[in-house]
């Protein structure tokens, strides 16, 4: 009787016990889940890893985007495989076997369009874009340059889609063997009933089978272009200009632009060498424009306050990350970009190959004549 009383107490103390740790275990999941979904877990917990993106990220247009918004979109399954997948991440962040830099195409990224579509809607895009550049020459007056040309950005739907953004109206898939997806082997346009153009790569020998396409084909999404939306590793150069522009860097300080970019390329060791190396460029104001060091002191250390920032932005020696690491898809200038396929793949015909695919100058944008002003 003693015995059976013992049991039950037993049995429903564990019931109990079991009750509250599966409501635990589901209150700590949901937290978990919430906090690892948050920009603050993946900026700051995995600060040294992720260290290079996050502070790309914060400069960029997207900075009010959480992390998971992009990694991970809605719906309960990506979730899941999010999770599980980033396991290994976690792992090799503790025991800091992971790898430097980390290595890009994210491979189980979510389709783009799942995710930068809950914002953007492409068949809205229409008209171009107009950019406009100033860069400073190297010289005593920092000599302005700017040039400005429209982008034919495009879009529209199916069978109206044109310019740049026809590669989202249209089903265009392509295989690249590469880790990286920088050489491309084959292009296919698929229309009604099969692929209406295919390109091929004439440099490659042999060729792919019907079946190796197959099995390796992606279809082209907004991130095969914008693989750089969010973390932008801007040059020093480019940011220099830019602060020029802004005026946080003072334009009329003669050599500014040589001074400071001279000390960032190439990239310094540490970030501490970096800014230790910049706090001279007061010395070079001291000795060669004594003038000037004089008058101008605060435009002068606002201009160095504002190089150590441009410093803070591209030297990731920790990560092994330069501004170079990351090509950026969407354009042509430091990396294939565009070129992988434009004035490299030649259109397979019956008769064997036809015309490369167009590489003239004012098909993605137009210079115009007369910069504005
Ligand atoms: C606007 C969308 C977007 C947001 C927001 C975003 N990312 Fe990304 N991220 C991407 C895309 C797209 C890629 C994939 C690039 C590729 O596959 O070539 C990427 C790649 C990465 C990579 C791989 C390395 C690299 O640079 O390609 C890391 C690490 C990363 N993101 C971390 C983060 C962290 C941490 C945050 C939040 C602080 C974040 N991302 C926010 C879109 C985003
Ligand atoms: C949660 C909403 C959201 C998501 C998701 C999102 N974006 Fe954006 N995106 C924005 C907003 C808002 C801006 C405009 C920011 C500004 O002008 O300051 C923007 C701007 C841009 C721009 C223009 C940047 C520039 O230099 O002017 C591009 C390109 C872009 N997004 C691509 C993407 C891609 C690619 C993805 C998916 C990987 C994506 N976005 C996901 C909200 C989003
Ligand atoms: C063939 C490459 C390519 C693809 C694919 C592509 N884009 Fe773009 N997109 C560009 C280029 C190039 C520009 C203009 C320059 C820039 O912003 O980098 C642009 C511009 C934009 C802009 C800025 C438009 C503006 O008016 O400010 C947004 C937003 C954008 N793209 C979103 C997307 C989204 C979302 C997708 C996927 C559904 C997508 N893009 C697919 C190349 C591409
Ligand atoms: C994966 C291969 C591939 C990449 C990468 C690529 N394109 Fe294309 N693009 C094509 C193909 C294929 C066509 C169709 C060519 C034809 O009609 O003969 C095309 C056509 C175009 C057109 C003409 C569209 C129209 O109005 O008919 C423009 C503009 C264009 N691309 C811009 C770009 C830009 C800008 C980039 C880089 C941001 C880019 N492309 C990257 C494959 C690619
Ligand atoms: C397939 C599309 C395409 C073709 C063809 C093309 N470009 Fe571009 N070009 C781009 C894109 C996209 C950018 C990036 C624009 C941006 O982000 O502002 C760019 C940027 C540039 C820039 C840099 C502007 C800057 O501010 O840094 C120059 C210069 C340029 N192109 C020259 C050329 C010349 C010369 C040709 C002919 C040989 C050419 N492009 C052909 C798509 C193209």
């Amino acid at each position: 009787m003693a015995d059976a009383q013992i049991r039950r107490a037993k049995a429903l103390f564990l019931m109990f016990a079991g009750a509250i740790s599966l409501m635990l275990l589901v209150l700590g999941l949901y937290n978990l889940v919430a906090f690892t979904d948050s920009v603050g877990f993946c900026g700051t917990l995995c600060h040294d890893v992720m260290y290079p993106q996050y502070t790309a990220y914060q400069a960029s247009p997207h900075s009010r985007v959480a992390c998971a918004h992009c990694h991970v979109g809605s719906g309960a399954d990506y979730l899941v495989r999010s999770k599980v997948t980033g396991i290994p991440l976690i792992f090799s962040t503790l025991t800091d076997s992971y790898e430097r830099p980390i290595p890009t195409p994210v491979r189980n990224l979510r389709p783009a369009r799942d995710t930068c579509e809950q914002c953007h809607r492409p068949e809205r895009f229409a008209g171009d874009l107009v950019r406009v550049r100033t860069t400073f020459l190297t010289d005593e007056t920092n000599t302005e340059v700017t040039d400005a040309r429209v982008l034919k950005v495009g879009g529209g739907q199916d069978e109206v889609a044109r310019d740049i953004h026809w590669h989202i109206a249209a089903n265009v898939w392509f295989v690249s063997q590469d880790a990286k997806r920088q050489e491309i082997d084959w292009v296919g346009v698929e229309g009604a009933g099969g692929y209406t153009r295919e390109y091929i790569d004439p440099a490659a020998t042999g060729g792919l089978t019907p079946a190796q396409i197959n099995s390796e084909k992606r279809l082209m999404d907004c991130i095969d272009c914008h693989n750089r939306a969010t973390h932008i590793f801007r040059s020093p150069e480019y940011l220099v200009d830019a602060a020029m522009v802004e005026g946080t860097i003072d334009k009329s300080l003669p050599f500014i632009k040589k001074e400071i970019t001279d000390i960032l390329y190439p990239a310094q060791p540490s970030l501490e060498q970096a800014n230790a190396a910049l706090e001279q460029i007061k010395d070079f104001y001291r000795v060669k424009y004594p003038q000037i060091y004089n008058t101008k002191q605060a435009a002068i250390d606002k201009s160095i306050t504002e190089a150590k920032n441009v410093a803070r932005l591209t030297t990731f020696p920790h990560m092994q990350v330069t501004w170079e690491t990351y090509g950026n898809n969407a354009a042509h200038q430091e990396s294939p970009g565009c070129f992988r396929c434009h004035g490299k793949l030649v259109e397979k015909t019956a008769a064997g190959t036809g015309p490369t695919i167009d590489v003239s100058c004012d098909l993605c944008h137009v210079e115009l004549s007369q910069p504005l002003k």
